[in-house]
């Protein structure tokens, strides 16, 4: 289903697979590099990317609701995680993955559109971190290990988690996946403070809907969330 391309290193395993899309690479075609130069997250943040992580990227030519292919992906990642190692994984919604109360992995889908607003194609971008030691001010940050992980994990650990999320993404409409992500959730019955439009409001998270959206009790109500950002987790 997928061809694998390895390269050592890139600004952004996203961005090259987009140079790549636009002179022809097929659809799934997935990109992993040991290292990104520029790694990117969301909301216009870096992602700390050094060696030791495994970063990937799986193009698509068929639309694909954005919000699925990142729950599902957070899912396959979880499932994969938890299949090679003693880790128990937690989502953070939308697309965070923790594992011991720090990220360890994160998640950023990117859609090309024509002039004529026609879809083109989509990344779905997936970052892991395997083994690093992160600067003091990504005290969120954790990886999977203490220590440089066997030559071959990280290549286990990508298999895993492409077979995973190719069950998923077989039958994507369906939500298949929303089990496994709700399951894993660690916000509900949480105070947060919720970013919406960089504005930080006080709420409190009740669950998640069918469609994968949030909801959450501010104090003039509730309210289904289908964007935003959890910034601090209070209680
Ligand atoms: C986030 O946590 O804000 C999203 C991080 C997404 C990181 C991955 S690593 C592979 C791919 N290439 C990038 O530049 N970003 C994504």
């Amino acid at each position: 289903m997928f061809t694998i391309i390895r390269i050592p290193e890139t600004d952004s395993t996203n961005d090259e697979l987009k140079r790549r899309a636009e002179v022809g690479a097929p659809a799934l075609t997935v990109l992993t590099a040991d290292r990104q130069t520029a790694g990117k997250g969301r909301l216009g943040r870096s992602f700390f990317s050094p060696d030791g992580g495994l970063y990937m990227s799986i193009l698509f030519r068929t639309f694909a609701d954005p919000g699925l292919l990142v729950t599902a992906a957070a899912a396959a990642v979880s499932e994969a995680v938890e299949a090679l190692t003693d880790r128990a994984c937690a989502i953070k919604w939308v697309n965070d993955v923790y594992a011991d109360g720090k990220k360890i992995c994160g998640i950023l889908a990117e859609a090309a559109y024509g002039a004529d607003g026609a879809f083109r194609y989509a990344i779905l971008g997936i970052g892991v971190n395997l083994y690093a030691r992160f600067p003091a001010d990504l005290s969120r940050a954790g990886a999977l290990f203490d220590a440089p992980p066997p030559a071959d994990f990280r290549d286990r650990l990508l298999h895993a988690i492409l077979d995973r999320f190719a069950a998923y993404y077989c039958d994507l409409p369906n939500k298949p996946h929303l089990s496994a992500y709700r399951r894993r959730m660690f916000l509900p019955g949480r105070d947060v403070e919720l970013l919406l439009g960089g504005e930080p409001r006080p709420a409190h998270v009740l669950g998640l809907d069918d469609d994968f959206r949030l909801l959450v009790r501010f104090p003039e109500g509730e309210r289904a969330l289908s964007s935003g950002e959890v910034g601090r987790v209070l209680l």
